[in-house]
């Protein structure tokens, strides 16, 4: 099960994690990957100062700009599952 988990922070917030958040729950529905893919949300991941939304991926860290939710999702997370 890969573990996807999505900065729910004030700051991650603001650059628009709650769509991140929308954006991955939808491809995770379109791409039946509920079985697959175990999706949380996370406080603080310390990486403010960097642009975009923190996203782990199994462990590792990205930053994702709201607008690129979807293609990371079909690059990064769909690549590890
Ligand atoms: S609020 Fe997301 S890294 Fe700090």
């Amino acid at each position: 099960m890969l573990e996807l988990c999505v900065c729910i922070g004030t700051s991650c917030h603001t650059k628009g994690a709650y769509n991140v958040i929308q954006t991955f729950q939808q491809m995770i529905e379109e791409k039946s990957l509920h079985g697959k893919v175990n999706f949380k949300s996370s406080f603080c991941m310390k990486e403010c100062a960097k642009p975009g939304v923190s996203v782990s991926v199994g462990g590792d860290r990205h930053r994702v700009p709201a607008e690129e939710a979807r293609e990371f999702f079909n690059t990064v997370v769909v690549g590890k599952v």
